[in-house]
């Protein structure tokens, strides 16, 4: 039995497209302002600067230990023979202004001129003069040596020791202070002790 029922579906115009302002492209969406996240931007890029500056000072330091290697690690000592001018420079009594640089102090009695080592025979001080008490004096543990450097009281248990002494080509009076005379309690005398123009007392 035919329909009188119009073909409703047959005859409908198709359907209508998604309206053309639904296919337009979205204008991007305006952030709206969040004060949370805001600060957490900030918190973000301290922490990030905070590692950069912490990696470059740990990378700084590893280069410079690096470099401290292409350094030899010498130890700068002064010189064991030099000369300190000449005889006539040094009248009777103690000079110290060889002490700083050459840790020596020049010496003249009667019989000659010498060179004191300035180091304590106690535990390698170096001690002090004392020109109003005419001695020196240990500031460690308070040996006291006389003049000549012989030990008289504290606990160093011998004299300080001499240093080796010439005369060069041009007069000067030239000291050694790896060549150093210990005092012989037997004989007295500063070991080697030969008075002339080397060893440890110059008659000059
Ligand atoms: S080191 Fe000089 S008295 Fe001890």
């Amino acid at each position: 039995m035919p329909s009188n029922q119009p073909m409703a579906d047959e005859n409908k115009e198709p359907a209508a497209p998604a309206s053309a302002a639904a296919l337009q492209p979205r204008p991007p969406r305006q952030k709206e302002p969040n004060p949370g996240k805001t600060a957490d931007t900030l918190g973000d890029k301290g922490r990030r600067r905070f590692v950069f500056h912490s990696m470059a000072a740990f990378i700084t330091l590893l280069l410079v230990c690096f470099a401290r290697f292409f350094f030899p690690r010498t130890l700068f000592e002064p010189k064991t023979r030099f000369t300190i001018g000449y005889p006539g420079d040094y009248g009777f009594g103690v000079d110290t202004k060889w002490q700083q640089k050459f840790r020596i102090w020049v010496c003249r009695n009667a019989s000659g001129l010498f060179v004191i080592y300035a180091r304590c025979t106690h535990l390698g001080c170096t001690p002090d003069w004392k020109p109003a008490e005419n001695k020196f004096k240990c500031p460690c543990h308070g040996s006291g040596f006389d003049s000549e450097g012989m030990n008289y009281e504290g606990p160093a248990p011998k004299p300080m020791l001499r240093c080796h002494l010439e005369i060069d080509p041009t007069g000067q009076i030239l000291v050694d202070t790896l060549n150093l005379y210990d005092f012989d309690t037997g004989t007295k005398q500063f070991k080697d002790l030969q008075p002339g123009t080397s060893g440890p007392l110059l008659v000059v």
